[in-house]
């Protein structure tokens, strides 16, 4: 398989801009809306002028090769991009219409709001199965007792977990397999109510059994969130997705209904990219 594109064909299907991204508008239907993001790190710059809409109740894929902004551009969506030394950004990202980036807004807050799961399961070490699903609430001053346990089992069994772990429930939440420990960390995501669900990557380390299971999963969460999933696995976003943007190069090149991107794509760079011309 080739897996580089040639600097000819590149300049052949460089995307045609809009002559003024600044200029993008409000949709005042989205849940998020990220409006000319542009990102540094250091003086490299790896996100243009990108432009997503994510509306409510929908799973957004987000595509494209290794190292073409796909993480920074979702870590912008709850301000832990800022957590980066050497990270500026410019650019407008909008929950419910606000900028979450107004002076008066409390990060802390907005990642509450908008909940994050990682590539790698990252259950708190040395809490139990128990713990770390309650971790976040207890930070915010939750009393041990029955309204816990019962967000505790609630966040669980959204998370498709409950049944596999109600008896271990004060067992390490790092003594259960890959798959399990990644329910654990969505559960523990969801405990703390968000509004938005952001995932990167959340299946390449599991097998495919387990992937099965946190991809139903996704789609079932849709109904309560809106969810963001970047993934490299092409079929993944074809099954889980309504929705899904292809990045290149630090640009968004293409954005539509996920049956669109995948059987009719308008750019050629994305075209090449979903039949593995590059990748
Ligand atoms: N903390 C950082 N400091 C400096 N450069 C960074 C940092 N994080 C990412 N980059 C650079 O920013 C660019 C985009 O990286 P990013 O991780 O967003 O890509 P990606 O599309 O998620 O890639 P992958 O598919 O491999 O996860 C890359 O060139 C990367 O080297
Ligand atoms: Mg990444």
């Amino acid at each position: 398989m080739i897996t580089t594109i040639t600097q000819e064909q590149n300049n052949m299907t460089k995307p045609r801009k809009p002559a003024d991204q600044s200029q993008q508008e409000i949709d005042h239907t989205a849940k998020m809306q990220a409006i000319n993001v542009n990102v540094w790190f250091g003086k490299k710059q790896v996100l243009k002028s990108v432009n997503l809409t994510i509306k409510p109740n929908t799973v957004t894929a987000i595509i494209g090769p290794s190292g073409c902004g796909k993480s920074t551009f979702l870590r912008c969506f709850n301000r832990m991009h800022e957590l980066a030394p050497n990270a500026k950004m410019t650019g407008k990202i909008l929950l419910d219409n606000e900028d979450i980036y107004n002076s008066h807004i409390d990060p802390v807050q907005i990642r509450r709001r908008v909940g994050m799961v990682f590539q790698k399961p990252n259950p708190f070490p040395t809490m139990s199965i128990y713990d770390n699903v309650a971790a976040g609430l207890k930070l915010t001053g939750a009393k041990k007792g029955k309204q816990l346990d019962d967000i505790v089992k609630r966040s669980l069994e959204q998370a498709t977990l409950w049944n596999e772990v109600k008896d271990d429930l004060t067992k390490p939440g790092t003594s259960i397999s890959g798959g399990q420990q990644q329910r654990l960390c969505i559960a523990r995501a969801i405990a703390m109510q968000p509004e938005v669900i952001l995932m990167d990557e959340p299946c390449s380390a599991l097998d495919p059994i387990a992937t099965a299971k946190i991809e139903k999963l996704v789609v079932e969460l849709k109904e309560d969130y809106a969810v963001v999933i970047v993934t490299h696995n092409m079929q993944q976003a074809s099954r889980v997705s309504d929705y899904t943007a292809f990045m290149y190069m630090g640009e968004l090149i293409e954005f539509g209904e996920t049956s669109q991107i995948f059987e009719n794509p308008k750019e050629t760079l994305t075209d090449n990219y979903i039949t593995g011309v590059f990748g």
